[in-house]
């Protein structure tokens, strides 16, 4: 018999929550304020963009003897995807002698903070950058800001703190050792959980009186097995996307299978061919191997696939590229970080005796989605570069895509860029 549950544990700061009766689509935001009062977590956009709400996620670490942590937007995570894990607030960081951590400190002395507002996410990003890398390099401060806003202080004093603060050494590390045992006790089942007769049982961690679940399966099986009895099953990964339209639609799925604690997807094997990429690893750990991208693409318009209610995505296959063959990708948005693009292109090919051959290009911001360009890549084909005309791949445009003004950008400066693009690529 199923159990029925309606109960998310997490460890916060050396003890068990235990989260009764929420909703399984209460954001860890709302949770830890309203709930928690972890006020220093603020609520700036509610969509990802600013960074005000950050806080650092944490797991058992594969040998059970720490813990690894995630800086995540908690505006977007869904309360029952802490079940089983730890949370780091930048109420965590209080000391018991009174003291603030060497970031908080350092972004007193380096004058880090002005109205204050984005200072608790930029900590804890902070923070959980100096987990793992105690002497990160400006580039990789930048990086690790990059989902962070300041309206106010500008980045310069921001960045000055992050280096000043890594001098203080060993004492950048929080002290979680109160909650690893806790960690243990919450742990979730990594194997599914059978029926006498051997079927696979997927326990909810929250069903509601009406029947809706959240499920957090452990196994690829209980993943699948799962899709086939709720086909129409929201699946969950990194929240992005879910969580908007939670916060900014309202949307209250029937269903949800959290995909985040299934180890098969979360693996990336490389073969002689390619490399095979889970579907739920992120980019960041997916960015050394990132190659090109399959301009057959599942799309079939916008938000829209050619997936079938109870198919998932398992993994993307990557080919590794020929000897000499150029891979090149840009993204053109209003803001360099943190922002969805305008247009987007990505271009493969081969120089052979000088000319162009091979010729793969694929847009994104050009059509409803994702596509191959094929009059561009003919008009590419077997020559030099030097001998591309600007007209040619303005009447291959034309002739492409259906001109149509959208959100970020006109179609006259789409068009503009879609063409500009494949100069530079070439160029390059
Ligand atoms: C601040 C911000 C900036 C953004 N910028 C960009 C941008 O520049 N470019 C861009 O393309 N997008 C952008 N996005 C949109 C979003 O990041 C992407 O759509 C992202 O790929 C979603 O991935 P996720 O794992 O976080 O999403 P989720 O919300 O977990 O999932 C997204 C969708 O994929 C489905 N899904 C998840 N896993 C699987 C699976 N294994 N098989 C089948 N379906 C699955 C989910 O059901 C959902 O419909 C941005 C979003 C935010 C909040
Ligand atoms: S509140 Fe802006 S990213 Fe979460
Ligand atoms: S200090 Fe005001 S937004 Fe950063």
């Amino acid at each position: 018999m199923t159990q029925v549950t309606n109960t998310v544990r997490f460890v916060l700061d050396g003890h068990i929550v235990e989260a009764r009766g929420e909703r399984r689509t209460t954001t860890v935001l709302d949770y830890l304020r309203e709930q928690m009062h972890r006020t220093g977590t603020k609520e700036g956009c509610a969509e990802g963009d600013c960074g005000a709400c950050v806080v650092m996620v944490g797991s058992l670490n594969d040998t059970a003897t720490g813990v690894d942590y995630v800086a995540v937007n908690s505006c977007l995570q869904l309360l029952p995807t802490l079940d089983g894990k730890s949370v780091k607030t930048v109420e965590s960081l209080q000391r018991a002698d009174g003291t603030l951590h060497p970031v908080q400190q350092a972004m007193v002395s380096c004058h880090g903070s002005q109205c204050g507002f984005c200072t608790p996410g930029i900590v804890m990003s902070l923070v959980n950058l100096v987990q793992r890398n105690t002497n990160p390099d400006r580039q990789t401060i930048n990086d690790t800001l990059s989902g962070n806003l300041c309206r106010c202080t500008g980045y310069k004093p921001i960045v000055d703190a992050a280096q000043h603060a890594c001098q203080a050494g060993a004492a950048l590390k929080i002290d979680d050792s109160a909650d690893i045992a806790l960690l243990k006790e919450i742990q979730r089942d990594t194997q599914p959980t059978l029926s006498l007769e051997g079927e696979i049982i997927v326990q909810p961690v929250v069903r509601t009186r009406k029947g809706n679940e959240f499920v957090s399966p452990a196994t690829l099986a209980e993943v699948a097995h799962y899709l086939v009895e709720h086909p129409r099953a929201t699946l969950l990964a990194g929240s992005t996307e879910i969580g908007l339209q939670v916060n900014k639609q309202f949307s209250r799925p029937e269903h949800i299978v959290y995909l985040g604690l299934v180890p098969e997807l979360q693996r990336i094997d490389a073969t002689a061919q390619g490399w095979r990429i889970g579907a739920a690893v992120s980019l960041e750990r997916g960015e050394p191997k990132r190659r090109n991208t399959s301009a057959k693409s599942g799309y079939t318009g916008q938000k829209t696939n050619q997936l079938q209610p109870g198919e998932f995505i398992e993994a993307i296959e990557l080919p590794k590229p020929a000897a000499g063959q150029v891979f090149r990708a840009h993204k053109v948005s209003k803001r360099f970080e943190q922002d969805i693009s305008a247009t987007c292109s990505a271009i493969t090919y081969r120089l052979q005796g000088g000319k162009l051959s091979g010729v793969k290009l694929a847009y994104n911001g050009l059509a409803p989605a994702p596509c191959r360009a094929p009059k561009l890549e003919a008009v590419l084909e077997g020559k030099t570069p030097a001998d591309v005309q600007v007209a040619d791949l303005d009447a291959a445009i034309a002739a492409s895509f259906t001109a149509r003004d959208g959100l970020r950008a006109t179609w006259a400066y789409r068009s503009l860029v879609a063409r500009n693009l494949v100069l530079e690529f070439i160029e390059q």
